[in-house]
């Protein structure tokens, strides 16, 4: 099994070569060369992420790879190439920007790769592989943990893009969940030495929603022991072993980091720097924009909310978010700390 997995970094490795010498010395790679200036990604950083220009043709990768030693089972296998029912195979990543994934340890793993214009699917990744799982990679871990060590922060972005311009403008402490909830795995990779998680995901409906599923996602992660706490001043806490608090940085309406980055690089750091906490992000979500005007409603919500209130250990702190959730549902403050509903103590 090592051995096998030593040639597949072997051939991701060598891939990666292949698409970057494509991007910068071919005339197959202008149009990457574009997209790249377009974005305004800069030759040093573009190399910094290794990255790289997939052709518009069947067989180039493939070509090059048999060239050198490998056989067409490898590439399939490395999930480069695809298996074609007259025994042949034809590239996976056909003109296309490509960005090569990287483990903790800085080897290719495997590949995202960007299509021009609005081609779809936007994102083609590798398969899965024996060495790929895009659940249990976090993009430019690589190049960030030195920073997250000195920081003891991280901040989880969503796509490559947003990674990349974070990292050439100086914000080293920044992964990319690749798109996803943020993973159970992804979370142990990181939550090691490091005091907060600042969540700067797409504010957009999805960007949202992955949001929203994160937190689900640290909460179950961290098993009974671990489950978090609201420590004195309303920050969540993992008591044994993560120390972090987790905050959301809220961005502009419609935009995501990259775009941010790119057009203000200080309002940025502000929205790092002004993460709210979770629970702020929390009633907020659960409350929504407009709070509803129909008493059973209002139930259940308090229900939800009221659990994660109680919790607070500081006497202020909690009078706050009591103040706050009674103003917004327009009910009285004593009912926001009600004991749980009757009927589903019965049940219990
Ligand atoms: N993603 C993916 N497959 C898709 C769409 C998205 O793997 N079909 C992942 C990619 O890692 C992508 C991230 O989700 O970078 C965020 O997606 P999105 O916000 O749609 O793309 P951006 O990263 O913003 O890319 P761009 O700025 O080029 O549109
Ligand atoms: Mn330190
Ligand atoms: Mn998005
Ligand atoms: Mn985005
Ligand atoms: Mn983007």
């Amino acid at each position: 099994v090592v051995e096998r997995h030593a040639r597949l970094y072997e051939l991701n490795a060598r891939a990666a070569s292949f698409y970057a010498w494509v991007l910068w010395n071919s005339p197959h790679g202008a149009p990457g060369r574009e997209l790249l200036e377009r974005r305004g990604v800069d030759r040093a950083t573009a190399e910094r992420f290794q990255l790289g220009f997939a052709p518009d043709r069947w067989d180039a990768l493939l070509t090059w790879m048999l060239k050198r030693g490998a056989t067409q089972e490898e590439v399939v296998a490395a999930g480069l190439a695809t298996q074609r029912d007259d025994g042949g195979a034809y590239d996976r990543f056909r003109n296309r920007l490509m960005f090569p994934i990287r483990d903790r340890e800085g080897r290719v793993v495997g590949f995202g790769g960007r299509a021009l214009g609005d081609a779809q699917p936007k994102y083609l990744n590798t398969a899965q592989t024996a060495i790929f799982d895009k659940g249990k990679i976090l993009y430019a871990l690589d190049l960030a943990q030195d920073a997250i060590r000195r920081t003891h922060e991280v901040v989880v972005v969503e796509g490559y893009m947003d990674a990349i311009a974070a990292h050439q403008h100086g914000f080293e402490n920044v992964v990319a969940s690749m798109g996803t909830a943020l993973t159970e795995e992804q979370v142990k990779q990181i939550r090691r030495g490091v005091d907060r998680i600042i969540l700067a995901l797409d504010a957009d409906a999805a960007g949202q929603m992955a949001t929203l599923r994160g937190l689900d996602v640290l909460r179950e992660s961290l098993g009974e022991a671990d489950r978090p706490v609201l420590d004195a001043r309303g920050l969540v806490r993992f008591e044994r072993t993560l120390k972090a608090d987790i905050r959301i940085a809220p961005l502009p309406e419609g935009q995501d980091p990259d775009d941010l980055i790119r057009r203000d690089p200080d309002a940025w750091r502000a929205a790092v720097a002004e993460a709210k906490p979770l629970l702020d992000f929390y009633i907020d979500a659960v409350i929504g924009d407009t709070p509803p005007t129909d008493p059973r409603e209002k139930s259940e919500l308090v229900d939800r909310i009221g659990p994660v209130v109680r919790e607070i250990g500081d006497e202020v702190v909690r009078a706050h978010y009591v103040a706050e959730v009674s103003r917004r549902l327009g009910l009285p403050e004593h009912v926001i700390l009600r004991a749980r509903p009757a009927t589903s103590r019965r049940i219990r």
